[in-house]
């Protein structure tokens, strides 16, 4: 029987470009890696595809993904498999940290801005959201510091951060600054919630490693996805820390009853790993990325010079435009969709709804042609 029901999360109307959402474009799927992937992790994983898993994930992945991470100009830090946790991408981990290492009413420091979508995971859990400020540089955390020896402010159980190439600013947390918000989780005894599905889309040269490469005690979770660097249909990522906080997310309930998360797609997985496909698919990834980025910015140049200020980001998905003061781009945005474009207002991305100026455009999901059309559109509506 034919059914209405949709297929994929996101539906855009017919005639509109929207840029307000982080996903790959179709022709960016490796279907062809996974239509041979799959024929290989049938021949050689067998009957053990289709059972449950090992309780830290399918150990061929994990050894597979810790020889990977240990040569990426990226990471510059050796990683062990005993400090891998494989999870269903890197939303499910962010919500099972919170189950694992918060309680209903404790607090958790975000960014200012922050993904506006992980927001909804934090208020899930009853947890108290409260803002920090950023700046080009990241996270500031001369003002981390000063919020947490203020004793007349919240004692945080968690800090949520992006550190790499931020959604939705873009932003690189200095590496000065990664080694002082390491030191502060340690002193203030806070767990540090590192987002980093990023770290390997740089469109020049790396990053600084992630911040769990400065952590010796068990304070910083960092948080890894395929969905960024292969396909966000697998619903595959990992977590790396601590191998003593790799245990705590081992001994879950969920993974005692059901086994290790997302156990066949990570046999599919480990076979684009094992033949040595997923590096030149990330290269692909960023050669077309970067050339979007270049195609974006002299669009916005050419357009919208002297009404929006951005960065071009080194790596990631997402250009933060900020406008004058006066312009309030989420009453714009009806206007901004009759003109057949669309994207995400500044206030979504802050738990106090600042950033009223500001808007986020992601070239993920447009080829280049349609970015330059996207950006005459938004310039009828933004020049008015
Ligand atoms: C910062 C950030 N974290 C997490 C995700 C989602 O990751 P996953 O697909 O692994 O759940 C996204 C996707 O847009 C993101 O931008």
């Amino acid at each position: 029987m034919a059914t209405s029901l949709p297929s994929v999360l996101i539906s855009i109307p017919e005639g509109v470009l929207d840029l307000s959402w982080g996903h790959p474009s179709p022709r960016l799927h490796a279907l062809d890696v996974f239509q041979r992937a799959a024929a290989h992790a049938w021949a050689t994983t067998r009957a053990a595809t289709l059972q449950y898993g090992a309780e830290q994930g399918f150990g061929p992945l994990l050894n597979a993904l810790a020889a990977f991470l240990s040569q990426q100009p990226a990471y510059r830090m050796t990683v062990a498999p005993e400090s891998l946790f494989l999870t269903g991408g890197a939303s499910q981990a962010i919500d099972l940290a919170c189950t694992l290492f918060a309680r209903e009413g404790d607090t958790i420091l975000v960014e200012e801005p922050t993904y506006y979508l992980v927001s909804k995971i934090f208020t899930d859990h009853h947890l108290r959201v409260i803002g920090v400020p950023t700046d080009a540089d990241g996270l500031c955390a001369d003002i981390l510091e000063s919020i947490l020896a203020d004793p007349s402010q919240p004692k945080p159980a968690l800090l949520y951060t992006i550190p790499t190439y931020q959604n939705p600013s873009g932003s690189v947390l200095s590496l000065e600054r990664r080694r002082a918000l390491v030191d502060l989780a340690q002193r203030y005894g806070f767990l540090v919630l590192s987002d980093d599905v990023y770290q390997l889309l740089h469109y020049g040269p790396p990053p600084p490693p992630p911040l769990v490469a400065f952590d010796d005690t068990g304070c910083v979770v960092s948080l890894g996805s395929f969905s960024k660097i292969l396909a966000p249909g697998l619903r595959l990522g990992w977590v790396q820390a601590h191998p003593t906080l790799i245990r705590r997310f081992m001994a879950t309930g969920m993974v005692a009853s059901g086994g290790g998360l997302n156990h066949m797609t990570s046999t599919l997985v480990h076979a684009v790993l094992d033949q040595g496909w997923l590096a030149p698919n990330i290269d692909m990834l960023r050669t077309t990325y970067a050339a979007r980025v270049q195609a974006l910015a002299a669009a916005l140049r050419t357009h919208l010079r002297d009404k929006v200020c951005f960065e071009a980001p080194g790596g990631g998905f997402f250009f933060w435009l900020t406008c004058p003061p006066h312009v309030d781009t989420a009453a714009l945005l009806p206007l901004a969709q009759e003109a057949g474009v669309s994207y995400r207002p500044g206030p979504g991305f802050s738990p106090s709804g600042g950033f009223s100026n500001a808007l986020r455009v992601s070239f993920a999901l447009y080829e280049i042609d349609e970015l330059e059309e996207v950006v005459k559109r938004l310039a009828q509506v933004l020049t008015k």
